[in-house]
């Protein structure tokens, strides 16, 4: 990826729904505790949708404070792309009610490739942002996760939150998207999965009845693959941009272990305050997590004109993915 590519983050915006549910709140609806959750995954609460929540009203959120912050109006935004593995439902695509909802007169679609789904779509956004033909590109990750995790299940449903983050995207002079690696070895699709719902499996009332509308995660293996998958791309990443980790400014890795941030960041050698964490306020929200993250870091003051960001995220495919950008204004 020589030259990298002339994008610049213009505005960020995330949305997360009212309710929190606690670990203890979780502890009334299966057999868990606090201890457990907290030990494991450094997860205290997560968000999850209310009535009238869902992906696109979480992406509409998060999507008009990014068209806000980014001083733009919605008529000025030349694509819409949502990155969901959540979707609104199945057709059409999330992204046609967030245009709808914004206001937007401009093409809308979506990327699913789980929780690497922002990463796929900043390389996405930034290419279409890069060519010149589409001005502003608003990406948005949004996912309500509480609608598919089984509430029986506590090896899944402790994990998982809801949410959205976004960004405007913007040409400039600069290639601040300096590299990227994404990845995706489809052998491991049977580790996380929903398995009904789609073309080979259409809902009926067996496979409801089967639970197949659930998401199933084998979580060992998971965990197992994230870390190396993550140094890995990372470092695919950095070498691509001509850097290493102590160039980075912040390391936004998808929020889904504590443990595997932090076993991922000590292999590539970020002390924990170059690190954004807040899994423990949000739990894994998938697409959704890199966004979120990044919106907080930027309203946080952690991230400074012309800093390195380091963006990775992995999940279900297996799916991985990480990006070097450099943050700033357009120039
Ligand atoms: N509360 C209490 N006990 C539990 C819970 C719970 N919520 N969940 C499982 N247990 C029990 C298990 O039944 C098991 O009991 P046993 O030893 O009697 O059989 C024991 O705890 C250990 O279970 P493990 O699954 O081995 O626990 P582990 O240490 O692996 O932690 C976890 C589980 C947190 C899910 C971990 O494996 C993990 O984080 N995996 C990665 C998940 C992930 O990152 N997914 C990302 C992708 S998400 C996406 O793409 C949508």
């Amino acid at each position: 990826m020589p030259g990298g590519l002339g994008v610049a983050v213009a505005g960020w915006g995330m949305a997360v729904p009212e309710r929190r549910v606690t670990n203890d709140d979780l502890a009334r609806m299966v057999d868990t505790s606090d201890a457990w959750i907290t030990e494991r995954t450094g997860i205290k609460e997560r968000r999850w949708a209310g009535e009238g929540e869902s992906t696109a009203t979480l992406a509409i959120e998060a999507g008009a404070a990014a068209i806000k912050s980014a001083d733009l109006c919605p008529s000025d935004i030349g694509c819409c792309i949502v990155a969901t593995c959540t979707p609104e439902q199945p057709i059409p695509p999330t992204a046609a009610f967030v245009q709808e909802g914004l206001g937007l007169r401009c093409g809308a679609f979506d990327i699913d490739a789980a929780c690497s789904g922002f990463v796929y779509g900043l390389v996405v956004a930034s290419t279409m942002v890069a060519a010149g033909n589409f001005g502003p590109v608003l990406l948005v990750g949004s996912e309500t996760l509480s609608r598919v995790a089984d509430p029986a299940d506590r090896s899944t449903n402790v994990l998982f939150g809801d949410g959205a983050g976004a960004v405007v995207l913007v040409p400039s002079a600069e290639p601040n998207l300096l590299s990227w690696d994404l990845n995706c070895d489809g052998s491991t699709a049977h580790l996380l999965y929903i398995s009904g719902g789609g073309s080979r499996r259409p809902l009926t009332i067996e496979t409801v009845a089967a639970g197949e509308q659930w998401l199933k995660m084998e979580g060992k293996e998971v965990y197992r693959r994230a870390v190396r998958a993550i140094v890995e791309s990372a470092e695919t990443a950095m070498a691509g941009a001509g850097v290493t980790s102590s160039d980075i400014g912040l390391f936004v890795p998808h929020q889904a272990n504590l443990r595997i941030i932090e076993g991922a960041a000590s292999r590539l050698g970020f002390p924990s305050e170059r690190v954004f964490v807040n899994i423990d306020r949000y739990g894994n929200t998938s697409a959704a997590s890199v966004p979120i993250a990044l919106a907080e870091a930027a309203d946080e003051g952690r991230l400074h004109d012309r800093d390195l960001v380091l963006l990775s995220g992995f999940g279900a495919g297996m799916s991985w993915a990480s990006a070097v950008l450099r943050w700033g204004q357009a120039r």
